[in-house]
């Protein structure tokens, strides 16, 4: 794909050009932009931005739901599992020194990936050869999914920090008792409607964003796209209904 940027302007030669004024000559040189400027300008560069960043959010969430799943094996083990998240990395790292690194790639993964979404569908509107005849329909159905998902799990993320890891919101909570204080936001009925609400938007933000950063990325030829887009749907599920399991779980008295 052609890497498409702002036009440069050319650097000028040294001396003044013949006719114009030297003031006018002596402006500072331009060069031509870096690599890294040309690919953040380009279409291509947004994409791969946008693909990188949610595969790193992707891979944090396997990690977070496999800790998750551990819930089922007892209080005892869900705790240690969030005392280790602290002492990872330990003793050559400080406590939660690398758990403040995962926070500040994960902050910066979740900028870049709403930075470059919304310029690429900015781009996509823009690059409209006929406008339509009515104006709400300017983007498409997988456009506003999307972003509605994303604005969803956005807010979603704010809440079940505030929830779980600040226990801000979290009635009856404790500090270092995660297992209990999950367990305590799935005993409410706004707990379980919050989560699953944002699991299932989770889901099908998932199963677009997975199929978009396969193509994005080149992967899917064509005689692998049908069996890539079964992968691709089946982990979009696996994901979901894993998450979704702990409410249930809770509610269903399976974990209590
Ligand atoms: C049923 C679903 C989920 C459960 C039960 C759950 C549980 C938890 C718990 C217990 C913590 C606190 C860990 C600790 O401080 O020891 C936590 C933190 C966190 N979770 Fe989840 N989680 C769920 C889904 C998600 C999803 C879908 C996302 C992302 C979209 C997510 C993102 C995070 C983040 C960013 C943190 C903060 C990590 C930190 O900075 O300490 N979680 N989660």
């Amino acid at each position: 794909m052609a890497l498409t940027t702002k036009s440069a302007s050319k650097p000028t030669a040294g001396k003044p050009a013949a006719g114009k004024p030297a003031a006018e000559s002596a402006r500072p040189r331009r060069y031509p932009p870096s690599l890294p400027a040309l690919l953040w300008h380009s279409t291509v560069g947004k994409k791969t931005v946008l693909a990188v960043s949610g595969l790193i959010m992707l891979a944090y969430l396997v990690a977070h739901l496999v800790g998750n799943l551990k819930i089922f094996f007892g209080a005892e083990e869900f705790n240690d599992y969030g005392h280790w998240l602290r002492t990872l990395g330990g003793p050559v790292l400080h406590y939660e020194w690398a758990l403040w690194l995962i926070r500040v790639v994960l902050v910066a993964a979740v900028v870049l990936h709403g930075v470059t979404a919304y310029q690429l569908s900015r781009r996509d509107i823009a690059a409209r050869p006929v406008a339509y005849v009515h104006k709400r329909r300017r983007t498409s159905y997988a456009t506003r999914t999307m972003r509605w998902g994303g604005v969803i799990l956005g807010l979603f993320v704010v809440w079940h920090v505030l929830d779980l890891t600040t226990l801000t919101v979290n009635e009856n909570a404790q500090s270092g008792h995660p297992y209990e204080n999950t367990v305590a936001t799935f005993s409410t009925w706004y707990g379980n409607v919050i989560y699953i609400t944002a699991m299932l938007a989770l889901g099908l933000h998932l199963r677009h964003g997975f199929w978009s950063a396969v193509q994005t990325l080149g992967a899917a030829g064509p005689a692998r796209a049908r069996a890539l887009k079964a992968v691709t749907d089946t982990s979009a599920l696996l994901l979901t209904c894993g998450f979704i399991s702990i409410p249930v779980a809770v509610m269903t008295g399976v974990v209590n």
